[in-house]
C-alpha cells in the first residue's frame, strides 16, 4: 500500500449520476480484485473517500463512482490533468480458491465495480456467470464488461432494462434452473446482501461479500468503519474486510 500522487487522465460519465475517473501512476500498481482505494478529494475539511478499484492495467487505474455528496461531487468536477492522492490497494480483496471454477457474481447498483475487477482477474480460468441489478435503464453499465463473463444476466428494479426483478432473485432463478455455482461472491446494498445470505444459507452455498461501510483512514487505525461479526467480535471493514463470509459477518 502506497500513498501514490495520480494524475486524472480521464473523467467521463458512464450513467446516470455514475462516473468512470481513470489515473496514471509512476509504476505499475499490484492489485487483487475487490481491493479498494481512498481518494484524498480535495478541500482539507473531507476525508478520504473509499472507492473500489475496478481496473487496472499498468500504470492506469480506473475507478467508477455514483456521485452522491460533497466528496463525489467534487470528484466529478476534476478534469485530466490535475493531481490528487490515492491510497491504495487496500483491504483483504476477493479471492477463489483453486477447487472453486464455477463462480457467481452478484452485484447491485455501485456494488457491481468491484465485481468488476474479480470478472477481468478470473476470466478465461473460472466459468463466471453475473447477475446484476440497476435501479433502472438509465443507471445501467459497464455493459460490455459484463458481457466477456461466460453467462451474463442484467436486470433493473422497475423492468425498464432487463427482467423486472433484482439481483439477488436473478441469480436465484438461475439457481432454481440448475446453475448452482462452487462459490458467490457479491456487493451491493445492505438489503441486497441481507436477502442474498438468507439464500447462501438456505442452499448451503459458500458466500462472500463485500461491504461498504463509512470510512476514516482507510487502514484499521480509528475504528470508524466497525461491523459486528457473528461471532460476537468486532472487525474493521477497511483492514479485515472489506470482503467477508458472509456467515461471518452480521447484516
Ligand atoms: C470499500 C468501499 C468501496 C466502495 N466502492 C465504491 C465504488 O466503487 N463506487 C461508488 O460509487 N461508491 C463506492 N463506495 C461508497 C463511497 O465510498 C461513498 O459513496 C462515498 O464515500 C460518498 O462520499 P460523498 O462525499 O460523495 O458523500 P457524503 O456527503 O459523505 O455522503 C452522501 C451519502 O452517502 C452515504 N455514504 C457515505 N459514505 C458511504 C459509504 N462508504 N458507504 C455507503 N454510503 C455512504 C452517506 O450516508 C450519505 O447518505 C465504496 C465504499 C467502500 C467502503
Ligand atoms: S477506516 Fe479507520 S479503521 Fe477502518
Amino acid at each position: 500500500m502506497k500513498d501514490y500522487l495520480a494524475t486524472i487522465v480521464e473523467n467521463k460519465k458512464i450513467a446516470n449520476g455514475v462516473y468512470s475517473i481513470t489515473f496514471r501512476v509512476d509504476e505499475d500498481v499490484q492489485v487483487r480484485c475487490g481491493q479498494f482505494g481512498e481518494i484524498a478529494v480535495g478541500g482539507s475539511h473531507l476525508l478520504r473517500r473509499p472507492i473500489a478499484i475496478c481496473k487496472v492495467e499498468g500504470k492506469h487505474i480506473t475507478f467508477c463512482y455514483q456521485v452522491k455528496g460533497e466528496g463525489t461531487q467534487k470528484l466529478k468536477e476534476m478534469s485530466a490533468g490535475a493531481q490528487l492522492n490515492v491510497l491504495m490497494p487496500l483491504g483483504n480483496g476477493f479471492f477463489v480458491e483453486e477447487s472453486e471454477q464455477k463462480v457467481a457474481l452478484v452485484g447491485g447498483g455501485v456494488g457491481i465495480f468491484p465485481l468488476i475487477s474479480v470478472l477481468r482477474q478470473y476470466r478465461g480460468e473460472k466459468q463466471i456467470s453475473s447477475y446484476m441489478g440497476f435501479r433502472n435503464k438509465a443507471a445501467v453499465c459497464m455493459l460490455s464488461e459484463l458481457s466477456k463473463a461466460n453467462k451474463s444476466v442484467v436486470v433493473s428494479d422497475d423492468g425498464s432494462y432487463g427482467a423486472k426483478m433484482n439481483a439477488v432473485q436473478a441469480f436465484e432463478a438461475d439457481l432454481a434452473a440448475g446453475n448452482r455455482p462452487d462459490v458467490v461472491l457479491a456487493c451491493g446494498p445492505m438489503p441486497m446482501l441481507r436477502a442474498l445470505k438468507q439464500v447462501a444459507e438456505r442452499e448451503g452455498l459458500t458466500c462472500f461479500v463485500s461491504l461498504e461501510e463509512r470510512m476514516g483512514c482507510g487502514i484499521g487505525a480509528c475504528l470508524v468503519c466497525v461491523c459486528a461479526m457473528t461471532n460476537g467480535a468486532n472487525a474493521r471493514v477497511c483492514k479485515d474486510g472489506p470482503v467477508f463470509n458472509a456467515k461471518s459477518v452480521e447484516l
